[in-house]
């Protein structure tokens, strides 16, 4: 089987930003800065992406390529080439399990903008159209889409498994085609395309003048007016706010966003960059596909959500409905204002999460196929189906079950914590166990760009320890509900219409706090956002209320009981899966 690798530099440096540019950068970004209080969410953002995000770049990408000198290109093999102990390849199973895990959800909501996108450009989203057809508000499109709807376990619809399917099989297909044919060239075309419509649409929506806007008719919100200025978003996202930076759940939330986003702590990066070659650049190349990914991140994502839902529903409405159900739920009606521009403005939008997130599903495959093909044999088709295989029997649950069970356990685990346990362990593996001399010298090796000095450092003391912090912050986050207080007077803030008092989660906050403010903390509870708090259930309480609701919950609880069997049979079959593989280099005299 020929070597596969990188047509070229360009199509390396692409590709991998496609691999880190994805729904992360325009739907979860936006989300957690309007979660997380704007201005207040960007220090915590740039410090993790400093002593986080972009070394573990460097690490992650030398990685790779020094496994890709003994033919490895997944983590099991890299992990195994950099340390002695055979418990290596067994955690680098991680770098397969969340690829596969987080690609069986993520490929649905990739699935979820083709069928926007589409819809879109035929003129659907309309209430005014003359087709009844395309009168869909984007709430009854969303549920028509993935038959979700309230209290209800099972959520199936029968066109939206036909698009899954479609989109899983795009993907098995893209794969088949090998890397230079298959992932390079689709983001060779995706992400100039992106970018493209991305600028477009940051411009229009920055055009925007309120009350000047034409009002166009339906669903309640499109009747209105711009009523604030896109600036007024864009304020909210930059201006920088000091008052939560004492609040351990805006560092998580910051940390978690910098590893989604950069792919890090998947072995994703690691199977991209082993595919260079052993004399190539790794240090100026990871930095530019990493700034590539913050450039789409925080000025194009930044730009894009906040600033035109800010523009016509005001910041206070905006901050309620909150995040990633605006993409889908909201911005189509919004479109609407501007139009014969409509069908355009939603088919850009959803053609741009579109190809950010199918540049970011490859990537998650990659991995997959890589270990059937190096340590297996298996040519690219077989992979590329087997890889499909996997997929499936992850993916029906996610497509015909509520979001609450696997959609959500799935993003929980792989997508959030799993990341910082694969993070710390590699870490600890580069700079303690395959030795911090050598990893410095592997990433300086060919680098056309010379890494300051201070990283080294960095790498061997300050990621680790910020890491180890989080994974500690993440296991045991408490709820620590406190009344909300004015931040100048102090006085506890009431519910203008109910008179109650506020409340609200603070996490770690009140008992970091307590011995200074002199309030005292609150009982210990289990934070549902926490590793502890999920697997009790914290975050699924059983109402008292309507038997149906009640109902609901239990089949919630047991629907992710079912879940996480499913995680730990796939962790235990990708381990069987390296067990049989080593014992086949054994018999064939390599070394284990
Ligand atoms: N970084 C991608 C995003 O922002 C997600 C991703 C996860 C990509 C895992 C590759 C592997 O959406």
């Amino acid at each position: 089987m020929a070597k596969e690798r990188w047509a070229s530099r360009l199509g390396l440096v692409l590709a991998m930003a496609g691999n880190a540019v994805g729904l992360g950068n325009f739907l979860r970004f936006p989300a957690q800065a309007v979660q997380n209080g704007g201005g207040a969410f960007l220090i915590p953002y740039f410090v993790a992406l400093a002593v986080m995000g972009l070394p573990l770049i460097w690490v992650e990408w030398a990685m790779g390529r020094y496994g890709g000198k003994f033919g490895h290109h997944s983590t099991p093999g890299i992990f195994q080439s950099m340390g002695r102990s055979p418990v290596w390849k067994y955690l680098g199973v991680f770098g397969l399990w969340t690829n596969l895990i987080i690609a069986s959800y993520y490929l649905y909501i990739e699935s979820w903008t083709m069928a926007y996108a589409g819809y879109s450009l035929i003129g659907g989203f309309n209430a005014n159209s003359s087709v009844e057809f395309l009168k869909q508000s984007p709430p009854d499109f969303f549920a028509r889409l993935t038959g979700e709807a309230p209290n209800q376990i099972f959520a199936i619809s029968a066109w939206g498994l036909g698009i899954f399917f479609l989109c899983m099989a795009i993907n098995v297909f893209i794969l088949s085609r090998g890397l230079a044919k298959g992932i390079e060239l689709v983001s060779k075309i995706g992400m100039p395309v992106l970018i493209i419509f991305a600028i477009i649409l940051a411009i229009r929506g920055l055009m925007i003048v309120p009350e000047s806007e034409a009002a166009a008719g339906g669903w309640g919100i499109v009747d209105k007016q711009a009523v604030a200025s896109p600036f007024e978003g864009l304020n909210f996202v930059w201006n920088p706010k000091f008052d939560s930076l004492t609040n351990p759940a805006v560092w998580l939330a910051a940390a978690g966003q910098i590893f989604f986003t950069l792919s890090i702590g998947m072995g994703s990066i690691h199977c991209y960059a082993s595919y260079v070659r052993e004399k190539d650049d790794i240090a100026l190349t990871g930095a530019t596909a990493a700034w590539t990914n913050e450039f789409c991140e925080v000025i194009l994502g930044g730009t894009i959500l906040i600033p035109i839902a800010v523009a016509y529903l005001g910041l206070a409405e905006v901050q309620q409905k909150s995040g990633f159900g605006l993409g889908f739920m909201v911005f189509p009606t919004l479109f609407q204002k501007w139009g014969m521009l409509a069908p355009a403005a939603g088919f850009m939008w959803f053609g741009l999460l579109f190809f950010a997130a199918i540049t970011s599903s490859l990537a998650m495959g990659q991995p997959i196929m890589a270990f059937l093909q190096t340590e297996f044999g298996f040519s690219r088709g077989k992979s590329a189906l087997a890889f499909g295989a996997m997929l499936f029997p992850l993916a029906f649950p996610v497509a015909c079950l509520s979001q609450k069970t696997f959609f959500d356990e799935f993003d929980y685990w792989a997508g959030t914590f799993a990341l910082v346990l694969f993070a710390v362990i590699e870490t600890i593996l580069f700079a303690w166990v395959f030795g911090m001399d050598r990893g410095w010298e592997e990433m300086l090796k060919g680098a056309e760009l010379k890494i300051p000095r201070a990283f080294y450092y960095i790498i061997k003391y300050v990621t680790p320890v910020f890491l180890l912090v989080i994974l500690v912050a993440y296991t045991f986050q408490p709820e620590g509900r406190v009344p909300v207080r004015d931040s100048v007077t102090r006085a506890v803030l009431k519910d203008p219409v109910t008179g109650e008092e506020r409340m609200a989660n603070k996490g770690w906050e009140p008992y970091i706090l307590a011995p200074f403010s002199g309030e005292p903390a609150p009982a210990w509870k289990w934070s549902g956002d926490g590793m502890i708090g999920k697997l009790v259930f914290a975050d699924v309480p059983i109402p008292d209320g309507p038997p149906a609701a009640a109902e609901f919950a239990r089949h919630v609880r047991l629907g992710r009981t079912g879940d996480r069997l499913v995680m730990v049979g796939a962790f235990i079959a990708f381990s069987l899966l390296v067990a049989l593989a080593w014992r086949k280099r054994r018999a064939q005299g390599e070394p284990a």
